[in-house]
């Protein structure tokens, strides 16, 4: 190549350089001039590196920006390329959770392109008026009278979990996969009506494709950083959240169940409920496209969370004997007061209850949640929100945080004695937009521990590490090196 074409290739090279670091540093200076403190991003992953690189879970990261900046009320992040506001103060957190609602009615949606990944088009992903409507449609089938109308079908799982538990090895049990194949089962029996049979049969086709909607792989996660946080990319690669056999499975599981219901058949569940909806001449056009998305949702927020949840909780008895005792104690009676495991029996167990809270209080599935910006509001006489800013609130470090709880490491119920929902407790989030699910999750996981302790003590085994570290993979929380332990029957 001749000098003058070398010369052309590295000017080509250094514009192209310089375009790059011109992109990824545009904005840097975002909370400088908006006067909140931040820390310096870097180009490209803003102060997230660690975590792209996977050295570093994402809770962990904001662990660090919240003890460096606990004193102010809240800090900058760049998430990549993306300012977000981080909320440390609690008051200002219920501010935007409840008393600001009108202004912080949408979540930061995974992604909006809902044209090419229908599945997305659902209540956690929703905004403005199609929001409000389908939360309207959707609360209801979580009401008191509808869980204990639904409850025998959660308590015929927890029975097939005890039955599973006796015939199958349980000296050295992998309990997050254990649990979730209780909560595939679960759901899918309360959501669409149908049998996964996931506890009977580990090679069950629901089983396997909710395991891989919930895969950890590097790939997947590279993938779902990339559509956080670099969207235009994540749609120009043509990736998808979801593999499309993942989508068309449960599409056509769906469409089955509507033509079993339109051939007669009825149900008081959440899918029957939406198509009720269809019947009446609401200005809510429900579709069967949204009838199939927002049952997707269901799996999505609840398979995962409630199977999390059992697990750490069960960790957590396995490290302290005494209070599995008391728990099983109190299991046994009310089992017994009430005729066996019905919705009675298990709203009477208030220490199960306890327990099931501090469990999320120190280990919450879902460590943060997020709000975007619908409308300018003053959050302090410093700070003003724009529209379409993203807030980002930090549900594990506001949860571990010593002001508002006491010796944050400790596991202990007792916390929860006078009250379920203390300051600063919001596992499920709070205000209009908090987790409708949340009623149903208690009582999955309250029928889970009320099949297995009775018949079973549950104990560390080889395998079980003796902390919990977050794995750096997985934005939901889970353990590095997975949860194991040890079920000795009784
Ligand atoms: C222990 C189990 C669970 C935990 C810890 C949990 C936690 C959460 C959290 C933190 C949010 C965000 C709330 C906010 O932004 O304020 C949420 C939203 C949501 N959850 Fe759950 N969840 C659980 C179980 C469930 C279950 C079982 C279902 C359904 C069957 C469910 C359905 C949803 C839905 C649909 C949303 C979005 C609500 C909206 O945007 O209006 N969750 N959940």
């Amino acid at each position: 190549m001749s000098l003058s074409g070398v010369l052309l290739v590295i000017l080509i090279l250094l514009t192209l350089l310089l375009a790059v670091f011109h992109y990824s540093s545009k904005g840097r200076k975002y909370w400088f001039f908006r006067n909140v403190p931040y820390r310096e991003p870097c180009p490209l992953f803003g102060n997230f590196g660690a975590t792209f690189t996977m050295r570093k879970s994402y809770t962990r990261m904001l662990q660090f920006f919240y003890d460096n900046f606990r004193d102010k009320k809240y800090v900058g992040l760049f998430q990549a390329r993306r300012p977000t506001l981080m909320i440390i103060d609690l008051d200002m957190a219920k501010t935007v959770y409840s008393k600001e609602f009108q202004c912080f009615s949408d979540r930061v949606s995974a992604s909006t392109d809902t044209q090419r990944e229908p599945l997305l088009r659902n209540l956690a992903n929703m905004s403005g008026a199609e929001w409000k409507a389908m939360r309207h449609i959707v609360t209801p089938t979580f009401s008191s009278a509808k869980m204990k109308a639904m409850f025998p079908l959660i308590a015929d799982c927890a029975q097939t979990l005890k039955n599973t538990m006796l015939k199958e090895s349980v000296d050295e049990v992998n309990v997050p996969s254990l649990m979730s194949r209780f909560t595939t089962d679960v759901i899918g029996s309360c959501a669409f009506g149908v049998d996964p049979g996931s506890l009977k049969n580990p090679e069950s086709p629901f089983l396997k494709m909710s395991q891989k909607m919930f895969k950890i792989d590097r790939s997947t996660v590279l993938k779902r950083y990339c559509r956080t946080f670099f969207p235009r990319l994540f749609k120009l690669l043509n990736l998808r959240s979801y593999s499309e056999d993942v989508e068309a499975f449960f599409t056509s599981i769906i469409n089955q169940v509507l033509a079993e219901r339109r051939s007669g058949v009825q149900r008081h569940d959440f899918l029957q409920l939406m198509l009720n909806e269809q019947n009446t001449n609401s200005c809510f056009q429900m579709t069967d496209a949204l009838i199939t998305s927002n049952s997707f949702i269901f799996m999505l927020a609840g398979l995962e969370t409630s199977a999390t949840t059992l697990s750490f909780c069960l960790y957590e008895l396995a490290r302290d004997q005494d209070l599995q005792e008391d728990v099983r104690k109190e299991i046994m009676e009310c089992l017994e007061r009430h005729n066996g495991l019905n919705y009675d029996a298990v709203i009477a167990m208030h220490l199960v209850y306890r327990v099931v809270a501090e469990t999320l209080r120190m280990h919450p599935p879902t460590p943060m949640t997020t709000r975007l910006c619908t409308a300018p509001c003053t959050l302090d006489e410093h700070l003003t929100l724009k529209l379409k800013d993203p807030v980002l609130i930090p549900i594990h470090c506001i949860q571990r945080d010593a002001q508002h709880f006491p010796d944050p490491d400790k596991f202990n119920p007792e916390r929860f004695v006078d009250d379920l929902n203390p300051p600063g407790f919001m596992a499920y989030g709070e205000g209009p937009r908090s987790c409708p699910g949340a009623r149903f999750a208690q009582l999955t996981v309250a029928a889970g521990l009320a099949a297995i302790l009775p018949t079973f003590t549950v104990e560390p085994c080889e395998r079980t590490t003796p902390r919990i570290q977050y794995d750096p993979r997985s934005v939901m929380l889970k353990n590095k090196g997975g949860i194991w332990l040890r079920f000795a029957p009784k």
